[in-house]
């Protein structure tokens, strides 16, 4: 069997045309373009590459761009503070306080701070409880919504299909499965503690990989056709010395010969979570204006 490869560059391209061609409407109305506000504390290098990609991604949707960059001695109360300016600032419509923040800054703090209806990235408790009660107000995790999107333009309707999502963090794992259960999957949450974990996922219909080891999940783990999601990017050595590559939580090569449709990495799930966030932020707005 051959897989199909899922163009997840390709879908973010056009979920980001649909959202510019909706900026205009909301404009005109509102009187000011959606405002995303972005926040980073230190230099991390990868996410210092995170933050101006979403910044420029903005822009390019004709969304006002904010950036907020704090060293990286800044202290919770100035993280805080700033949060507590954005949540007050008519402009702003949503606000992501990107992660990981340093060791001596409590994160389910700073989030708590974020006004849920800024909350762009879904991670707040209210939104992360509107997701499980299938109240949808709320906003929903960018990365979980894009695999979400890829899954159904592959596979149309979900409902009764075996779903196994490998992780279960807050960002992707937890509310990648609630989506699924809304979906009327039959959702299995594995993780590093899942005993016979091949034998879990051969079960699956769908598997959505997001346990950030690389190619951890081999071909023969794969049940013949099934859908599978790969949220990983994890740097290795290339064949070349000194050279490094991006490979996935799914072997891919090995993965090929058994699946019906994979993503790649890169250029699979990685694109769709700046166009979630874009479609997050223009919700956010519209929902905010009334
Ligand atoms: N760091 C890695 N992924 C994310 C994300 O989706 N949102 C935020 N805020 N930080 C991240």
């Amino acid at each position: 069997m051959t897989a199909a490869i899922i163009d997840g560059k390709a879908f973010a391209e056009e979920l980001r045309a649909r959202v510019a061609d909706a900026v205009p409407g909301f404009a005109a109305a509102a009187g000011r373009a959606p405002g995303l506000a972005v926040v980073l504390v230190g230099e991390d290098p990868a996410s210092s590459v995170y933050v101006r990609s979403k910044g420029k991604a903005t822009t390019a949707a004709g969304m006002l761009s904010l950036e907020h960059r704090l060293p990286a001695s800044a202290t919770e109360n100035e993280l805080l503070e700033v949060v507590r300016l954005l949540n007050a600032d008519p402009q702003v419509d949503g606000i992501l306080v990107q992660l990981p923040l340093p060791a001596h800054i409590d994160e389910a703090a700073v989030i708590a701070a974020i006004d849920p209806a800024k909350d762009v990235d879904g991670f707040h408790v209210v939104n992360a409880g509107k997701l499980a009660v299938g109240d949808r107000s709320g906003m929903v995790p960018c990365t979980p919504l894009g695999c979400l999107m890829l899954l159904k333009e592959q596979r149309g309707d979900l409902s009764g299909l075996d779903a196994v999502v490998i992780g279960r963090s807050n960002i992707v794992g937890k509310p990648m499965a609630q989506l699924l259960l809304a979906e009327s999957c039959t959702v299995t949450i594995a993780h590093s503690r899942t005993r016979a974990l091949s034998d879990v996922v051969r079960r699956a219909d769908i598997v959505v990989a997001a346990v950030g080891r690389p190619e951890m999940v081999k071909g023969s783990w794969l049940r013949e056709g099934a859908v599978v999601i790969d949220v990983g990017i994890n740097r290795v050595a290339g064949a070349e010395p000194g050279k490094t590559r991006l490979v996935g939580d799914v072997d891919f090569a090995d993965a090929m010969g058994h699946v019906g449709a994979i993503t790649p990495v890169p250029g699979g799930v990685g694109p769709m979570t700046i166009a979630v966030l874009l479609r997050n932020t223009l919700v956010a707005a519209h929902l905010r204006q009334g």
